[in-house]
């Protein structure tokens, strides 16, 4: 979902450590919610986070922050696991990469072989769900 004029104003302070303390509102067009403070975040982080029963990566590049599904579209590989190169990311199971700034799949699966061509075969690329970001503060937000 898009993110509003600012963050502030839709704030929905949610922490994922305590989500049954807060409460959450409803902005002009989503819910903003509190994944993780900014603070704790490195660049090249990569974390799982879980907010309203959902799994979601967050990931930091440079002074950007990303938030996607957490598993692999292909098998629900945990990306987190996997390595960060700027803002694409490897799934350790298979190999798939993804942008994240977008989802895009950069690669379908790596390797070679029978199980690789077969594994292609039986699933098709599929993006990677990705989510807008705020920073308000020391907060990071995902749009849910
Ligand atoms: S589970 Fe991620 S590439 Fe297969």
């Amino acid at each position: 979902m898009a993110i509003g004029k600012s963050a502030s104003a839709l704030l929905a302070v949610y922490p994922i450590t305590q989500c049954s303390n807060n409460k959450q509102r409803r902005g002009e067009t989503g819910i903003l919610v509190q994944a993780v403070k900014a603070s704790e975040f490195e660049d090249g982080m990569m974390k799982d986070v879980l907010i309203q029963g959902h799994e979601f990566l967050l990931a930091k590049t440079g002074n950007n922050y990303y938030a996607a599904d957490s598993r692999c579209p292909h098998m629900g590989g945990r990306l987190s696991k996997g390595k960060l190169e700027g803002t694409v990311v490897t799934c350790p199971r298979h190999g798939s990469q993804f942008d994240l700034r977008s989802g895009e799949v950069i690669r379908w699966l790596s390797g070679s072989g029978l199980l690789y061509r077969i594994g292609k075969a039986l699933k098709s690329p599929r993006r990677l769900a990705v989510y807008k970001v705020a920073v308000d503060n020391d907060d990071i937000l995902v749009d849910v």
